[in-house]
């Protein structure tokens, strides 16, 4: 059987950050905004007042302290609260696109490959700046690569699903390497209005080389195993899409962007992420305590603890279970990617690590990698 490894990664980071204090300061001064325009209803008792947000609410629930953005006027605009960015002329590379092709750049020459040896090139993530054509197929054009394209959409999830994708195609010869790239552009689903949710998110792209072992350079990570699972969920749902305009009093509302039940969704996702990898590293005959590394997905810093402190029956260090989202905040399926990309150098032949990601679906993915 073909052995697949993943060869080179990359990261896109946008230019602009945005700390939990600008947040905060322009989210109350919306707020204030709002409590004073509508103050006679809420005296009589018709509306309920907005309440303020806090860096210290934010810190210590998430542990998230700054995140980036392709936007950041807009967002920080108590007027406005969402980015502001023209569109483009059909004959120009999507912003999504133009992220994606950054991210998969860099990749690329990690891993040492051109755009020609690519036969495959998948975006896997939580949104796509458009119906079609395939964002994947803009990027295979915008790169020089040859093969096809397609786009795949698991939320949170859908970088280990992307990877399983890759790696079946590896398998059964389909394609000798395949592009997996995650542009994230959460700034475009999150309601910054929403004093329960406006801090979660942040943008960012990051990219793989999955491909054969015996044409990758040395050093990469051999895919031991991906194992995907799903289970009905509605605690995070984003009910935007193209029947939208079916029914005009439905245009624009709260529900048409991010929103979930987070208490829920912390005690519901963390057991099953715990069993899922568990279960995953047994089929390999592995145990929790022989992964040198766990690369989780980043929504919550307690989430990410509870989780591998399940698997290990104990705390896990920093250099075991490596934190990015204090300063990236969530970046959906991007965020477990970042954490590998950042931090695997270190990692000694033979040792082994987990990619998770998991989030909307519900969906939970894993993939273990030994170093080569
Ligand atoms: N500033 C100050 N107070 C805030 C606030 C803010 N920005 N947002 C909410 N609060 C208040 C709430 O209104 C609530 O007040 P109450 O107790 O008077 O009702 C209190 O703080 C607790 O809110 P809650 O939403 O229960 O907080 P939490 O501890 O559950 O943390 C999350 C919220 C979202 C950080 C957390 O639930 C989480 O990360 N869950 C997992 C989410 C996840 O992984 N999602 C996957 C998405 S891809």
């Amino acid at each position: 059987m073909q052995r697949v490894v993943i060869s080179g990664t990359g990261l896109h980071i946008p230019p602009f950050q945005v700390t939990n204090e600008e947040l905060v300061a322009a989210f109350n001064e919306y707020a204030r905004r709002f409590n004073e325009a509508n103050r006679e209803k809420i005296e009589a008792g018709t509306l309920v007042a907005m309440e303020p947000s806090s860096v210290e609410f934010i810190e210590k629930a998430s542990g998230i302290k700054r995140r980036y953005v392709v936007e950041k006027a807009g967002v920080l605009d108590p007027e406005r609260m969402y980015p502001h960015v023209p569109e483009r002329s059909n004959d120009v590379l999507s912003l999504q696109a133009e992220m994606a092709v950054a991210a998969a750049k860099q990749a690329l020459e990690h891993a040492g490959k051109a755009p020609q040896d690519i036969d495959a090139v998948i975006v896997a993530c939580s949104n796509m700046q458009r119906a079609y054509p395939a964002m994947a197929i803009e990027v295979q054009n915008a790169l020089g690569c040859g093969g096809y394209a397609f786009d795949m959409n698991v939320a949170c999830s859908s970088a280990t699903f992307g990877i399983e994708q890759a790696t079946n195609a590896i398998k059964s010869g389909t394609a000798r390497a395949v592009l997996v790239i995650n542009p994230e552009i959460c700034s475009a689903h999150l309601e910054f209005r929403d004093r329960d949710c406006h801090f979660i998110f942040g943008d960012v792209c990051t990219a793989m080389v999955v491909e054969a072992e015996h044409t990758a350079c040395p050093g990469s990570f051999e895919i031991l195993g991906t194992r995907l699972a799903t289970q009905f969920s509605n605690n995070i749902r984003n009910n935007f899409g193209f029947m939208n305009r079916f029914d005009e009093s439905g245009i624009g509302a709260r529900d048409k962007l991010f929103m979930q039940e987070g208490r829920k969704v912390f005690k519901e996702v963390c057991p099953m992420v715990a069993d899922h990898i568990g279960g995953h590293l047994g089929t390999l005959e592995l145990a929790p305590t022989d992964v040198k590394r766990y690369w989780l997905h980043q929504a919550n810093l307690s989430m990410n603890q509870l989780i591998v402190r399940k698997l290990l029956g104990r705390d896990a260090t920093e250099q075991e279970a490596p934190v990015i989202l204090d300063e990236f905040a969530n970046t959906s399926s991007a965020g477990s990617i970042i954490a590998f990309h950042r931090h695997h150098e270190d990692l000694q032949p033979g040792e082994v690590g987990v990619i998770s990601s998991f989030g909307a679906g519900y969906s939970v993915g894993s993939v273990v990698l030994r170093r080569l």
